[in-house]
Formats: C-alpha cells, structure tokens, sequence
C-alpha cells in the first residue's frame, strides 16, 4: 500500500455515513500510536501534520516516518499538511510528497480566501494532491495563530457554493461551533453546534465532503488525571462524542482530532512520572504514552467516527 489521496476514503464515508479520522503527528510515538490503533482497526488514516509540526519535527523526519508506518501496517494513509498558512508552504508540502494539503485562508475576507485557495488548488492539482479549504472562522489556539472568544465566525451557507466552484477545493472546513484546542465551551453550558448550518451547507452541496475541526471531546477522566498527578489544568469542556456521531452520519468526512491525543499523553506521563519517581529512561515514559494515544486513537474509530473495518 502507498500513500493515497483523500478521495476514495471520502467517497466511501460520504456513502457510508461514517467520517475518517485526521490525527496530528510530531514525532515517532505518536506516528506509531495511531497507526498501531489503526491496523488493530483496519482503518483508513488521516495524518496530518501542522506549520508547528514541520518547524518542531522537520518535513522529512516525519514524512519518513509516515513512509515506515505505511510499510508496517500495510494501510491505505493519506499525509495531510494541516491549516497551510500560505502558498509556500503548500508548494512545499506538495514538492515535498503530502497527498493533501489545506490552505486556511478563513482569516481573509471572501474574495481574498477565493484568490488564495484557488492558486494552492492549481498547483496542487497539477501534481495530483488534493485540498480542503476554510469557510468561516474558528475559535481558539492553532499554531501561533489564537482567535480570541467571540471572534469567530459561523460559515455562511449562502457562500458555500460559489467558493467551491471558484476555487475547485476538494473538501470543505466549515465552522459551527467547536473550536481548537481543551476549551471550547464555558464550564457550566451546554455545549452546542449549528446542525442547522451543517444541514443547509449539505443541502447546498450534495456529496460533497465537509471537514469539522476542533473536535476534540477533552475527557474528563484524562484532565482529572492531569490534575492529580500534579497538572494545572483549569475546568475544560469539549465537543461532545455524540454529536460528532451525528455529524459523521451526514456531510462531515473528515474529523480533526489533536488535543485528546495530547491529553491522553501528558496524563500518561505525568502519572508515569508520579509512580515511578526513579525513572530517566525515555522509553520507560514514552512508550505508555504511545499506549495511551493508540487506546484514545481505537476509542475515536470504533466509537466516535465509525471508519473500523473501512480500510
Ligand atoms: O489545529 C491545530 C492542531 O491542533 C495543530 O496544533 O499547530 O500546535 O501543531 P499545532
Ligand atoms: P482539537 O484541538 O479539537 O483537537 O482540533 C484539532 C484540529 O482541528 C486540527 O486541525
Ligand atoms: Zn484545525
């Protein structure tokens, strides 16, 4: 199996009411957690990999590392570059071998995002890599960008159409609520997302295939974790698991998920450090740190996205 496009898989999900998910990678364990979960699976895999990620990391250690999960597990994986700031650094990710690239142009109004994303789909195009673009901003901290509590913006149905056809993007980021990062609903509320704009974008748009970022549920039971082996992590809320579900049975074909990996993780390693105070080692602390990210990454396929059995 060699790396592949994202196209078939949406196909398929869009079909079967079931959403691929698309995990962050930074370095060997990680890699190595979700892919493990997803052999364990058979599911089909999204890795992608931010701006951070390639600054943290480097393009080729993770490409690489990618390759090798390809070769051990025998999947079909697509290597994504997450919310690509520019033109540049899309170019680069597709010269450099990615299937799939998004440009965020969601922080520029309508007709500059339409410009942006259409130079990126050109080029992208011509070298056989597909993209996803952004409508509609959302909410909390990615890379160094943070857009602040009410600065976001829902996706506009009524531009859904005309962006797509101007640009030929190949999959939609839409906005309806969820946000990055641990803290995407006050403590004490009620999380909510606009089905309703979802709904209308779907409506709009038949077949076509919608992404959803900033879906992240923050499990309790891992920021606890976090706080009692010494963490300070205030009261964080979610999206909940059952509307990803929801959303999964309609447009949405790809799912975003980066900080309950990062939970599962840090909760890891903090309690390893906790209970086994004589430790140094890496491998003592980042091995049941893999564990836990392919414990989190299994529970996403099976229980949230549906794609198990899909490869
Ligand atoms: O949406 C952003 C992802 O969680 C990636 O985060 O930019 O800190 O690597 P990062
Ligand atoms: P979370 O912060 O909710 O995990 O979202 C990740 C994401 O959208 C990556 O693009
Ligand atoms: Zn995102």
């Amino acid at each position: 199996m060699a790396l592949v496009t994202s196209t078939e898989m949406f196909k398929k999900a869009y079909e079967g009411g079931y959403a691929i998910g698309a995990f962050n990678v930074n370095n060997m364990e990680i890699v190595q957690g979700i892919t493990e979960a997803a052999k364990l699976e058979n599911a089909p895999l999204i890795l992608q990999v931010s701006a951070g990620a390639r600054k943290y990391a480097k393009h080729v250690y993770l490409m690489k590392l990618i390759e090798a999960a390809i070769a051990d597990t025998d999947l079909p994986i697509c290597v994504h570059l997450d919310h690509g700031p520019d033109f540049e650094t899309c170019k680069s990710c597709v010269d450099g071998g990615f299937t799939s690239v998004m440009i965020d142009g969601s922080h520029y109004d309508f007709k500059k995002n339409i410009e942006v994303t259409k130079q990126v789909v050109d080029y992208a195009h011509d070298h056989g890599v597909v993209v996803e673009g952004e409508l509609g901003k959302l909410e909390g901290v990615e890379d160094e960008v943070k857009v602040a509590a009410g600065e976001g913006s829902y996706t506009d149905p009524d531009q859904v159409q005309e962006f797509v056809e101007k640009t030929g993007v190949d999959s939609l980021a839409i906005a309806i609520g969820t946000s990055h990062g641990a803290y995407k609903f006050k403590p004490g509320t009620k999380p909510q997302l606009r089905f309703d704009i979802l709904e209308e974008v779907e409506r709009r748009l038949p077949g076509f295939p919608i992404v959803l970022h900033g879906a992240s549920s923050v499990p309790q039971d891992f920021v606890k974790l976090i706080n009692q082996y010494g963490g300070k992590m205030p009261d964080a809320i979610g999206v909940p698991e059952d509307m990803l579900r929801q959303a999964a049975k309609m447009a949405v074909c790809k799912i975003n998920i980066d900080s309950d990996l990062r939970l599962a993780m840090t909760a890891s390693i903090r309690q390893h450090f906790v209970e086994h105070p004589d430790h140094f080692d890496p491998r003592q602390y980042l091995g049941p740190g893999r564990d836990a990210i392919r414990a989190m990454v299994r529970h996403k396929l099976v229980d949230v996205l549906g794609c198990n059995g899909k490869a």
